[in-house]
């Protein structure tokens, strides 16, 4: 592979890059304060101005941004340019309500473009490749940033978008891509539907698939690696911020997602108090943009879990892999758990695939959790009495790693809901009370 240079940034001095960040940071609160009423609202309520932040660590006094600041202001109210200086806009669906609107001026496609090159080309990409984009297109940020970004890159992009699993297939076969962009859950579905074609996904064309928009463990990029002999590299990123492309995991050590820091600060907060933690502590995430025009964000509230480490492919810090969202955990029982957690344990079980949902329900006033997994496609003619028993094996594991109990049912091949964007792995039937 041909040497590819970095921008410079990306192995600048922490010096150099604490000096940057700040600069932008003093421009991106003073943005948001003279720009957007809801922000100057909230800074005054708070008793911060812009003129405060003295240095990285004075962000802390600023008020935090939330999912319902964007609720309340919605579609437009927290946009900092009028809307003839806005070229697009995303919406991220919600699970309640009224959907997240969020708009890019031009040069706000123009940095999501290179941070999203930047993460392609981190995660082993370069000129010449091809690239499909099986991320949906559409209002999910998905799609549109994976393809500007790797045109940007140089890459040819067949833009397939989520769905037609049968042409998925098609169009890695003939078209030979190098590099597949996908949630993790739906290139297992497009995997079993080569495997049902009867060719082997081992000898595709495929040399590195870039996973993210969902929490996905490192037992499944090892099973996703082996399966189709590819490098399995974590994007990570959200629509409030920019999309896809805020972190991305770097091909050369694996080992955790490098934060694209002179675009996106970040900090980990305590997700009970919002009070900050240090490096290495795990909390919530917490983002601030450093260089947005037509929706600055200062200090959101992710709700994904993680820790910040120091740098190593670049100066830039890395975040551990999401462990889950707060609002994903789930308490069953009064145990706390998170769907990665059964991931992992359903993975050391070598005739189960890791298509699975949780569903938690209430049984005369208690909580009932019952999993419901399937069977691998190599373990289809398995009996009767070895599936129970393979049942009763990941029954027992939840017990002892989770400290739940788990009633586990084992589904014939096919028989958990494919999803062809993120998968949807908990349904709580319980009542709201
Ligand atoms: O999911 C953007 C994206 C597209 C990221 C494609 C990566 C690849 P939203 O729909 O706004 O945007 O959802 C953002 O998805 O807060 C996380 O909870 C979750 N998420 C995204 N990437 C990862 C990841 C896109 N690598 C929400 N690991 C975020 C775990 C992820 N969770």
């Amino acid at each position: 592979m041909a040497a590819f240079p970095l921008e410079p940034i990306e192995t600048a001095s922490v010096d150099e890059l604490r000096a940057l960040q700040l600069t932008r940071l003093r421009a991106q609160l003073q943005l948001a304060y003279d720009r957007v009423p809801h922000y100057r609202r909230k800074f005054d309520a708070a008793g911060v101005t812009p003129a405060d932040l003295t240095g990285l660590a004075d962000l802390a006094r600023f008020p935090f941004t939330t999912k319902a600041d964007l609720r309340e202001t919605y579609p437009f109210g927290m946009f900092a340019v009028p809307m003839d200086q806005v070229v697009r806009l995303h919406a991220s669906s919600g699970t309640t309500g009224k959907p997240t609107v969020v708009g890019y001026t031009r040069g706000d496609i123009a940095t999501w473009s290179q941070v999203m090159a930047r993460s392609i080309r981190a995660a082993g990409a370069r000129p010449g490749d091809t690239v499909q984009v099986s991320y949906g297109y559409g209002l999910f940020t998905g799609g549109l940033g994976a393809h500007y970004g790797a045109e940007q890159l140089g890459l040819a992009v067949i833009p397939s978008g989520a769905g037609q699993t049968e042409r998925q297939v098609q169009l890695i076969t003939d078209l030979k891509p190098a590099v597949i962009m996908v949630t993790p859950s739906y290139i297992l579905a497009i995997a079993d539907e080569i495997e049902r074609q009867g060719l082997d996904p081992r000898a595709t064309s495929l040399r590195v698939g870039i996973f993210g928009a969902e929490p996905w463990t490192a037992a499944l990029r090892a099973e996703i690696e082996a399966r189709l002999n590819i490098d399995a590299l974590d994007i990570y990123g959200l629509s409030e911020i920019i999309g896809p492309g805020v972190a991305q995991e770097c091909r050369e050590t694996k080992d955790g997602l490098t934060v694209w820091e002179d675009h996106f600060y970040p900090e980990i907060v305590d997700p009970a108090t919002g009070a900050s933690l240090p490096d290495g502590e795990r909390g919530e995430l917490v983002l601030t943009s450093l260089t947005k025009e037509a929706l600055p964000m200062i200090r959101y509230r992710t709700r994904d879990l993680t820790r910040l480490l120091p740098g190593t492919a670049r100066t830039m810090r890395r975040m551990e892999r999401i462990t889950g969202r707060s609002d994903d955990m789930l308490i069953v029982r009064g145990v706390n758990l998170f769907p990665t957690q059964i991931e992992e344990l359903v993975l050391k079980e070598a005739v189960l695939a890791p298509h699975y949902v949780i569903e938690v329900s209430r049984e005369e006033r208690m909580d009932r959790m019952d999993v419901t997994v399937e069977l691998d496609a190599a373990a289809h003619a398995l009996s009767h009495v070895d599936r129970e028993a393979a049942a009763r094996r990941l029954e027992h594991a939840i017990k002892a790693y989770c400290g739940v109990t788990g009633h586990v049912r084992i589904a014939d091949v096919g028989g958990v809901e494919r999803s062809a964007g993120k998968a949807r792995r908990v349904i709580d039937r319980r009542p709201k009370d």
